[in-house]
């Protein structure tokens, strides 16, 4: 037994992306999205974006886990380990197929009313984001995505339609994923839409951009931020109860020694990545670092004078993120050199990672919840957070008692921070059900308690099995935390 305290109404869930997850890429009249012309890769051969398919390569998103016509079979198995919610995302493609389109695709507004029924039927609170990677590639060949501002109408034109259909289905929105991620060096086409120069995923790290690119990210940004605010605005005037909340991509980035330089350098690139956004969408604007950044990468940000109101009228009410790692900050480049991180960071050599060189660590959770919380002031909530690992799968299920530890750890992590004092509103696990690797386009890299008979070649029966760990948080949900 735990001594953690979680709160009575916790939100115990978990989390997919339609994109990685649906399949049934031109089912229904969908539309392309930037998500659908990403190939395969794996953690050393990174995911190409190619403009035209590629008919030798494989796009993971084109069939994924099928979850879009076996969504009752897995809404049915979150049902049995007692979800109380299901993140999922709306796929903007699925209601406008181009994203301009000028009259909406009825198919796909009916798709996601049957989910959002069966979620409700099982009494799974839906949390619903707007915009998770599903960017329409039309909008990227019009008008480079989100560098031009008339992509915020095109945007607010969808989320209304959604937020007027399903109203009284649903209550808790997130408006875009890790909204931060272009910040980070990646993202920028999956999240922003903007047609990569190359066929590479990311432009490379934030101080490694040119000034052009890091201008047509602030601005890609701006607008981002500015959809969201009229999203809420708009959604405050269809149902008062509607609860908005950002997303993002939680960066902790711990300084590599105490030398005063590198604590400076971690503290900057925490803020940056971090706060950036956060500041904007729960305080309604910049931080004040803001200018110094925007200097430092030399960027030039485009206002009107009326953006300042639509920001600040159009605040979120709760602040959401992901977690998975941290990182360390170092003003040493042969440090950096020789234990090269994610996210031009350096390894921290009292943490052990996983397979993908993600490195693991629970208390750093503590930290972001408490950290954030002390800034911010509004519920928290952990949208995002498990262990990607390579199962095997036997006799009908797999052991995962390496991810049974590393949820345990994390979870306690959370109690950890409600008893210091933070608010949080609940736990979606990332991947409840195996599904595609937003970052190598592999099955192989897995999250879920559900097992999906599927291969990185796009092989597989799609038969779905539970796994050890499927068992054990059934059991924590059913003892609301206290059993881990
Ligand atoms: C987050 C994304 O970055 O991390 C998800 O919001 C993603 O879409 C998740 O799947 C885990 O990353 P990956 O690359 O292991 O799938």
């Amino acid at each position: 037994m735990s001594e953690l305290q979680f709160p009575k109404e916790f939100f115990w869930g978990g989390a997919t992306a339609s994109n990685q997850c649906e399949g049934a890429w031109e089912q229904d009249n969908k539309g392309e999205s930037c998500a659908d012309h990403f190939t395969a890769g794996t953690k050393d051969a990174p995911r190409r974006f190619t403009k035209e398919f590629d008919p030798k390569a494989v796009y993971p998103s084109h069939y994924a886990i099928d979850h879009y016509n076996r969504y009752e079979e897995d809404i049915r198995l979150f049902a049995e380990m007692g979800f109380k919610m299901y993140r999922l995302s709306i796929n903007w493609t699925r209601i406008f197929p181009h994203g301009d389109d000028a009259k909406l695709n009825q198919a796909g507004l009916d798709h996601y009313r049957k989910v959002l029924e069966l979620c409700r039927y099982y009494d799974i609170e839906p949390l619903v984001t707007m915009s998770h990677y599903e960017f329409p590639y039309h909008l990227t060949q019009k008008w480079n995505g989100w560098e031009d501002r008339r992509t915020i109408d095109c945007f607010v034109q969808y989320t209304k339609t959604i937020m007027h259909e399903y109203k009284d289905l649903v209550k808790y929105w997130l408006t875009f994923n890790e909204i931060n991620t272009p910040l980070m060096g990646a993202g920028v086409t999956m999240s922003l839409g903007m047609m990569p120069e190359a066929e590479k995923l990311v432009f490379g790290n934030a101080e490694q951009m040119s000034s052009k690119e890091a201008t047509q990210i602030v601005n890609g940004l701006h607008h981002q931020f500015l959809a969201s605010a009229q999203t809420v605005i708009e959604g405050r005037k269809i149902n008062p109860d509607f609860e908005f909340g950002c997303m993002i991509a939680s960066n902790i980035v711990y300084p590599y020694t105490c030398k005063p330089a590198d604590v400076l350098a971690a503290w900057k690139q925490q803020q940056r990545t971090n706060f950036y956004c956060g500041d904007v969408m729960v305080r309604g604007e910049y931080a004040s670092f803001t200018e110094a950044y925007h200097k430092d990468l030399q960027a030039t940000l485009e206002t009107l004078p009326e953006d300042a109101d639509v920001l600040q009228a159009g605040t979120v009410d709760f602040y959401s993120f992901s977690y998975y790692m941290s990182g360390c900050a170092t003003t040493d480049e042969e440090v950096l050199r020789k234990n090269k991180n994610v996210f031009s960071t350096a390894k921290n050599p009292y943490l052990e990672a996983s397979e993908w060189g993600w490195q693991i660590d629970p208390e750093g959770l503590r930290y972001y919840l408490n950290e954030t919380y002390s800034r911010y002031r509004v519920p928290l909530f952990i949208v995002e957070n498990g262990l990607g690992a390579r199962d095997e799968f036997v006799d009908g299920t797999v052991h995962d008692e390496y991810r049974i530890d590393y949820l345990r750890k994390h979870i306690t992590a959370v109690g950890e921070a409600i008893a210091d004092g933070a608010v949080v509103l609940g736990y979606t696990m990332w991947g409840c059900i195996d599904i595609v690797s937003a970052s190598t386009g592999e099955m192989s890299k897995r999250y879920g308690f559900i097992y999906v008979d599927m291969d990185d070649e796009g092989e597989g029966t799609l038969n779905r099995y539970r796994k050890d760990s499927f068992y054990w948080y059934k059991n924590v949900i059913a003892s609301n935390g206290a059993q881990l």
